[in-house]
């Protein structure tokens, strides 16, 4: 379905597609009491980013333990003419999950003559927010707002009239799924964004632990309070009643699995009510909320190939602690 946003209150001015592939609801409650019913309680990560878990998030990115959007920022600003060179002239760029505004805008700067702006992303807010802000800035640009959960079937708006596809999915959000799951995202987009179409993917990196779990574990408390405010979350949208003094936040890394485990730990013996329903915590229990995986090198470049990607280069920074990997799907597929 296609249809343009109202305009705005002021008189015509430069504007974007809307494209609506409404993401399936998913219910919180359904997922928190299913999480909750298992031996080994977990909540799917996604529900962290409400309102105020994504303003946390932005918080997050500023806090000097979080090296990721730091780093990755300064490796894209510095390759950002190899970027170019490598897209060529036209190009359509599609990000996945349109954050902040800073990073596409490098991009934009860099390239030669960009043709079209997609951007896929699953918070309408976010998505029409960043889309207007984008249109004001750039009236020139042919900007799409699809709003969809990107790891489901959908079209992509590409133009036959433009240069190359340029797929880019920064922040190592790509960490947030197992690695089997990632393999599987990566090939879903290697055939939507069709042959000979590039992929950038920012992706972390295995480092000394120290590093990593003070990374995710701030002396501000930052990503505590993004932790916790899916208790706050559950409490306000499901009438919950998670005592948040009662948890704590804990951020450990798994050599043996690469990632950053994300759990909320039940400080005493305590029952909890969601939705008319009992969940009792042992003291020391552990409520799993995210994992975040780091990768090397060598171990990314193998999945994207597996994925069905060419692997072209990946950029990283002096201390190795991020990569910016460049992909190219096969001329014909
Ligand atoms: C949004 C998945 C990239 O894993 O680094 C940061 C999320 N969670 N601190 C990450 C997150 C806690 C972040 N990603």
């Amino acid at each position: 379905m296609l249809t343009t946003p109202r305009p705005r209150a002021r008189p015509a001015r430069a504007t974007y597609t809307f494209h609506d592939h409404a993401p399936q609801e998913s219910s919180f409650e359904a997922a928190v009491v299913q999480g909750l019913s298992a031996p080994r309680k977990s909540i799917p990560f996604r529900f962290l980013y409400d309102a105020a878990g994504s303003a946390l998030f932005e918080k997050i990115c500023e806090q000097p333990e979080y090296y990721p959007t730091r780093t990755e920022m300064r490796i894209l600003e510095r390759e950002a003419p190899s970027i170019a060179r490598l897209a060529g002239p036209r190009a359509q760029l599609v990000e996945l999950g349109s954050g902040a505004g800073q990073k596409i805008n490098l991009l934009l700067d860099a390239l030669t003559d960009p043709a079209a702006y997609i951007s896929v992303e699953i918070s309408r807010a976010a998505l029409l927010e960043a889309a207007a802000r984008l249109a004001d800035e750039r009236p020139e640009l042919d900007i799409h707002a699809v709003w969809a959960d990107y790891s489901t079937p959908f079209a992509l708006p590409l133009r036959a009239d433009a240069g190359r596809v340029v797929g880019f999915f920064p922040g190592s959000s790509i960490g947030n799924f197992e690695p089997a799951q990632a393999r599987n995202f990566l090939s879903l987009w290697a055939r939507r964004l069709g042959p000979d179409a590039d992929m950038i993917v920012g992706v972390d990196l295995i480092k000394p632990v120290e590093v990593l779990e003070r990374a995710y574990d701030d002396a501000a408390g930052v990503t505590a309070a993004f932790s916790l405010n899916l208790l706050r979350r559950a409490n306000r949208e499901l009438h919950a009643d998670f005592d948040l003094a009662g948890f704590r936040h804990e951020a450990r890394y798994q050599a043996a699995t690469g990632a950053v485990e994300i759990h909320l730990v039940s400080q005493c013996r305590q029952t909890v009510h969601v939705a008319g329903h009992d969940f009792a915590f042992a003291e020391g229990e552990r409520l799993h909320i995210e994992n975040s995986h780091k990768y090397d090198i060598e171990g990314f470049a193998d999945l994207a190939r597996q994925a069905g990607f060419q692997w072209h280069t990946a950029w990283t920074d002096p201390k190795r602690w991020f990569s910016v990997h460049y992909l190219r799907t096969p001329g014909a597929l």
